[in-house]
């Protein structure tokens, strides 16, 4: 959810070549660039450039975001409504509010960043 350059989408795919991954980028420059590396050298990756906010979530399993805290409010509703049971949502940096992550990590950098990895549950 707002791939940005692609840096991760890149980093996802060598590391998990048999996965479909699929980045969302709202900002043209970022967008043509990211998708232009990953025509060129990456098969797993389709990048598009749309509004993540309008994407149907329901056929991911996977869904990452390193967004800002408004962000987080407004998607909230978006992921209860459209993720499957087991779906899980890994967010770098900003809390889902109100959902209790299954683990947090924190990065091995300056700030010591937290990553929250959240499982959904419909029961
Ligand atoms: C904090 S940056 C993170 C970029 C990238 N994920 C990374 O890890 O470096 C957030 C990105 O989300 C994009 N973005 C923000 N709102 C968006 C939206 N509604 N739809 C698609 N992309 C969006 C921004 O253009 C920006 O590139």
């Amino acid at each position: 959810m707002g791939s940005g350059w692609g840096s991760l989408l890149f980093l996802l795919e060598n590391k998990y070549p048999s996965c479909r991954i699929d980045g969302f980028e709202i900002s043209p420059v970022p967008y043509f660039i990211s998708k232009t590396i990953s025509t060129l050298f990456f098969k797993n990756i389709a990048i598009k450039r749309k509004n993540f906010y309008k994407i149907p979530l329901h056929p991911y399993s996977l869904v990452i975001c390193y967004l800002y805290p408004g962000a987080m409010i407004s998607l909230k509703e978006k992921f209860e409504k459209e993720l499957e049971e087991n779906t899980y949502v890994v967010s770098h940096t900003f809390r889902i509010p109100g959902w209790q992550p299954v683990s947090t990590t924190y990065a091995d950098d300056l700030y010591h960043t937290p990553i929250y990895v959240y499982k959904i549950s419909k029961s």
